[in-house]
């Protein structure tokens, strides 16, 4: 699975990389940012559903497939 953030929802409430700080980071004003290319490896998915389900703005997807 990967993850992506919605550039247009993203309002840089920070909690996605502070959460899963292996999965996002930050661009010089705060707004999330996808590491790579996104991928999420096996172990990293309970990160990226809780950066999921904390994001305010709903800004986080899941993409499922391989
Ligand atoms: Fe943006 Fe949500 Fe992260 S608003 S900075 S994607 S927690």
């Amino acid at each position: 699975m990967k993850v992506q953030i919605d550039p247009d929802r993203c309002q840089g409430h920070g909690r996605c990389y502070d959460l899963a700080p292996g999965l996002f980071g930050d661009d010089e004003e705060g707004y999330g940012t996808v590491l790579g290319d996104g991928t999420v490896t096996p172990d990293q998915e309970p990160d990226a559903r809780r950066a999921v389900a904390n994001c305010p703005e709903r800004a986080i997807y899941i993409l499922e497939e391989k």
